[in-house]
């Protein structure tokens, strides 16, 4: 039998290569080709892979307990990856975690803890959850509707919530003509309009990823962007969920992303790098009197899920933070961060299809353009993003290509996220591979 007969993929017309092994910051399919894993496939891969540890942590639980349901158990490893979580979190009161099996699920447990939270603490009208155009919090219909990536949303947008949208704080498609230089920061302070429109006392959470990932290729917000929107939530009493799904542990330099900008978040949305893809895991971070008020009041968070609070997960996320921690990693991703940042604007930049090379540790994006002067976006049927990463991955580099952060239809970029773990010389190789990919592109257009 065809390995593809019986098996649903995303893509139906693609045919997708089989893989045999990855190690470190490689994978190899089963004809013996090699990959340079550039993106950690959807930025996912913190540590690497086939790290000895995390399979021996797996062995471990798994001949212990695999599964035990949330309802009837802890376990060792939950309480132990809890408490190496909360270790990193900047403020001591950010110490109760929820375990999940991934990012969407965390986005929508975070979304009804802070409801629920509200209806106990008296507020009961708070219920509205505001976010971004151009960002991307999941595929579940709740993390959908919150997300502003237009394409993705329109095939289910019967089927989905209202959510308001502010402007995204994208510097180089200024929504208020503004530039870096003169920047009043008027994208944060549309979320003040925002709330006075909805009527603060009906808004329960503003969400949003610190530096915007998967629908607009790693958009950095403005020195004091975060602080404003802290500003502006503390100023009507609403919570700030910090989705650092993407960005957390360590992928942009610091423990969580937000902590560049000294800006403490009530929640953190967590999940790829935390488990670094050896299984399916993700997190809530909730403050303190968060979980106090809900303990003082029902008692109970009306939700779950059958895979929540995983040992054997728990496992891995504990031993990979373990790793992280005594490989240096974060301080690592900070540090090859730059060098990687800096390469790829010495090399790309120049290149007429490249509008913007920007990055945050090892967390980058590059933006294509058909005319640098106006920095106008390519027409959407030329996919320009898929052909960059197709050109890419058969010269041996995975990538993980995107678009919409225009305007949630157009726009093209890449991401590019290398396990931590990447040294300089991988780094120019990887940085050599896309420079041709891209040019074979270009020439294939012009
Ligand atoms: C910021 C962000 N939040 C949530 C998600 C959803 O995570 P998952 O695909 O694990 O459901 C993603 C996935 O890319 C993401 O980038």
């Amino acid at each position: 039998m065809q390995p593809k007969e019986n098996v649903f993929y995303r893509n139906l017309r693609k045919n997708y290569p089989v893989v045999d092994k990855a190690k470190g910051i490689y994978v190899w399919d089963n004809k013996g080709k090699k990959y340079i894993d550039g993106s950690g496939g959807a930025v996912v891969v913190s540590i690497g892979h086939s790290v000895p540890e995390i399979r021996e942590a797996m062995i471990k639980q798994a001949e212990k307990a695999s599964f035990i349901h949330s309802s009837h158990f802890t376990s060792d490893a939950v309480l132990e990856c809890a408490e190496l979580l909360c270790n990193l979190t900047p403020e001591k009161n950010l110490n109760k975690v929820y375990f999940l099996s991934g990012g969407s699920e965390a986005v929508e447990s975070a979304i009804k803890l802070v409801r629920q939270y509200w209806r106990e603490a008296g507020q009961p009208d708070k219920y509205k959850i505001i976010s971004r155009w151009s960002s991307f919090h999941g595929n579940t219909t709740g993390a959908l509707a919150l997300g502003g990536h237009t394409s993705r949303r329109k095939h289910y947008l019967a089927i989905m919530q209202y959510t308001p949208h502010i402007e995204p704080p994208y510097c180089f498609r200024c929504a208020f003509n503004e530039t870096p230089d003169n920047c009043s920061l008027q994208c944060a302070d549309n979320l003040e309009r925002a709330i006075l429109h909805e009527g603060p006392d009906s808004v329960a959470a503003f969400i949003a990823e610190p530096v915007i990932g998967a629908t607009a290729g790693a958009i950095i917000p403005i020195d004091g962007y975060w602080q404003r929107i802290r500003q502006i939530c503390d100023k009507y009493d609403i919570k700030l969920i910090a989705d650092e799904v993407m960005t957390g542990i360590g992928r942009c330099g610091k423990n969580f992303c937000m902590d560049h900008w000294n800006t403490v978040p009530d929640i953190i949305v967590l999940a790829k790098g935390l488990s670094s893809g050896y299984t399916p895991l993700g997190a809530v971070i909730a403050k303190e009197e968060i979980h106090q008020t809900i303990k003082r009041g029902s008692g109970l968070f009306v939700h779950g899920h059958t895979f929540g609070q995983n040992p054997l997960s728990a496992a891995v996320g504990a031993a990979v933070l373990k790793y992280i921690n005594k490989k240096n990693l974060i301080e690592r991703s900070r540090k090859m961060g730059t060098i990687f940042n800096k390469k790829l604007k010495d090399e790309l930049s120049d290149i007429d299809i490249v509008g913007d090379v920007r990055g945050l540790g090892l967390f980058s994006g590059i933006e294509f353009v058909c005319d640098k002067n106006s920095n106008e976006c390519f027409e959407n049927d030329l996919k320009i993003n898929s052909q960059v990463a197709k050109q890419a991955f058969s010269r041996g580099l995975i990538s993980y290509p995107g678009g919409g952060g225009v305007d949630g239809m157009s726009g093209d970029h890449i991401l590019l996220a290398p396990p931590l773990i990447i040294t300089e010389k991988q780094i120019d190789e990887l940085v050599s591979i896309l420079k041709r990919s891209i040019l074979a592109v270009q020439g294939s257009i012009d």
